[in-house]
């Protein structure tokens, strides 16, 4: 087999070797129910609840302040559904630019009855703090805005955001999806009620994360069941897989700030590398407020899933700006919110990095992307 390069860390990770290591004994000999009071269940238990330590000291938040749930999607829409259901009435405010795990949750209440605004962004895809302080009514039950963007990597004013929430005692979630083990977040400073995190963006297993939940917010529950987690998230825990996100947050909290150095060098390597040998190219995203590893580049008049094909032939693993649904090719719905022109955002392609890339790695897809952009663009009739 020829090289293979993933470029695509924001879909998914490779599980941490130390991950699985971890992880094996839960699947293994302690098999047990965590809910279960003999000892095969209370070692089960025990490696939830070192999972649980773990990130809340990551988080410096309260142990009993964190949920597991079965995925960041899970996660959202306990948030979303959880608080609004808690209050039985009233309105949301969020972007249009979330993830659909948010986005269709709001959608979803819409047709219970609540309602929703859907705040615009500007061209780097950033949320205005004044937009939220102006949309917030005496019936707002919710603040909900990503961390950061998974399809251009802007970083959201999640500080600002928080303190007009925290001024008109709006709860406030946030999904820290893309950004919880990469960056740096206190809930504290800020004014964070909820937080959504996965465990498969950070190099544990997938179908696990877990929801922060302020001591206090008012919640309903979602799923009806069992006791498990105090009552917020009813059925047995993914042990293996809470033991396996527990490390990968160890992990993380030891090697992030370095691996944001290493891996935003990569980044703008690849970026210029592109820009210097494609024309018409251009980067979507805020230019500095980004996640480290996150490259979106827009190849004006080509179509980004031909992109992705030619690269998939070369072994490199990208993914596709735009999509196709029903025979059509749409754009982004985030490039579309940020006003990115069609002609740019039909060709968009998102390169993410994680930490198995190497220069060779990015040096390997700057060679292969060239080629692939002049032959589509020479059997295109706009660009000649
Ligand atoms: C911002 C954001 N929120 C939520 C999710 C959903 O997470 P999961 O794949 O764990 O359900 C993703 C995954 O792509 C994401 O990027």
């Amino acid at each position: 087999m020829g090289r293979r390069v993933y470029l695509d860390h924001n879909a998914s990770t490779p599980v941490h070797p130390e991950v699985i290591a971890e992880m094996l004994p839960y699947l293994a000999e302690r098999f047990g129910n965590p809910s279960s009071i003999h000892g095969f269940g209370r070692e089960a238990r025990e490696g939830l609840e070192t999972a649980r330590e773990r990130i809340a000291d990551f988080l410096r938040v309260g142990k009993d302040e964190i949920v597991f749930t079965s995925g960041g999607t899970e996660s959202d829409n306990l948030a979303v559904k959880g608080v609004a259901l808690a209050r039985g009435r009233g309105h949301i405010v969020t972007s249009r630019v979330e993830h659909h795990a948010v986005l269709r949750s709001c959608q979803a209440l819409e047709r219970q009855g609540f309602t929703v605004t859907y705040l615009p962004v500007d061209g780097d895809g950033l949320v205005d703090p004044d937009d939220v302080r102006r949309a917030i009514r005496p019936d707002t039950i919710l603040v909900t805005i990503m961390h950061a963007n998974s399809e251009v990597g802007t970083i959201e004013p999640v500080v600002e955001i928080g303190r007009v929430a925290r001024a008109h005692a709006v709860p406030f979630h946030v999904d820290g999806v893309q950004t919880f083990g990469k960056m740096p977040i206190d809930v504290d400073a800020a004014g964070i009620d909820l937080l959504s995190f996965s465990s498969h963006k950070i190099y544990g297993p997938k179908g696990v994360a877990g929801l922060y939940i302020r001591k206090g917010t008012r919640m309903a529950a979602v799923q009806d069941g069992g006791e498990h987690e105090r009552r917020r998230r009813a059925g047995t825990e993914n042990v293996a897989g809470v033991v396996g996100l527990g490390k990968a947050v160890e992990i993380r909290a030891r090697e992030m700030a370095a691996e944001a150095l290493r891996v935003r060098a990569l980044r703008d390597r690849l970026t210029a590398g592109i820009e210097a040998r494609v024309p018409d190219v251009r980067v979507n995203g805020h230019p500095t407020r980004r996640l480290p590893g996150t490259a979106n580049v827009s190849f004006r008049h080509v179509e980004s899933e031909s992109i992705v094909l030619g690269l998939d032939l070369k072994g490199v693993g990208v993914s596709a700006g735009s999509a196709c649904t029903s025979g059509n090719v749409e754009p982004s719905y985030v490039l579309v919110a940020m006003g990115v022109p069609l002609e740019w955002a039909m060709g968009a392609v998102r390169c993410s990095l994680g930490r198995g890339t190497t220069a060779e790695d990015v040096d390997y897809v700057i060679d292969a992307v060239e080629p692939i952009v002049r032959k589509l663009r020479a059997a295109s009739p706009v660009s000649r």
